[in-house]
């Protein structure tokens, strides 16, 4: 009866999918354990970020109307002060809410998130 394969096939993909989902909250959640154990640094953990995800736009020739050139890490660190944001709520807002949020298609996922968080609470290690 091919309307019962059919169904079948449907609840197979579904279980894939679902099973896809929960592998990458586990990666999530291991990364984020991973950087809990240990230092966050710029040059082993921010910067790869910002070269993946936002360097298209904030790199040495920032893309107008993109302002700064993000792969510097004092300038990065300047951001996660709000009042040198003028025209955004500050780097983990942007980051981490709709409010001018970076990049703007969709925004990092949560172990990127945790690398700049992190990189401000362990001291903006180098
Ligand atoms: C597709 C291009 C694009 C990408 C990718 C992008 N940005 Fe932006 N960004 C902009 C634009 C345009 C502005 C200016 C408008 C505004 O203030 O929101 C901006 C502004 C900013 C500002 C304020 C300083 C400035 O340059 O004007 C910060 C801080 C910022 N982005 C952080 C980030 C971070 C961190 C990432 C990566 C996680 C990122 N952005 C990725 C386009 C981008």
């Amino acid at each position: 009866m091919p309307g019962k394969s059919i169904l079948l096939l449907l609840g197979l993909f579904v279980v894939a999918v679902a099973c896809f989902k929960t592998g990458d909250e586990i990666d999530d959640s291991a990364c984020i354990e991973e950087l809990q154990s240990r230092q966050v640094t710029w040059v082993g953990d921010v910067l790869p970020v910002i070269q993946v995800s936002c360097q298209n736009c904030h790199g040495s020739t920032p893309q107008a109307p993109a302002t700064q050139n993000l792969t510097v890490a004092a300038t990065v660190q300047a951001y996660f002060n709000p009042a040198n944001d003028t025209n955004g709520p500050g780097l983990m807002a942007r980051l981490t809410t709709n409010n001018k949020r970076m990049p703007p298609d969709g925004g990092l996922g949560p172990c990127d998130v945790e690398k700049f968080r992190k990189w401000q609470s362990d001291g903006f290690l180098p």
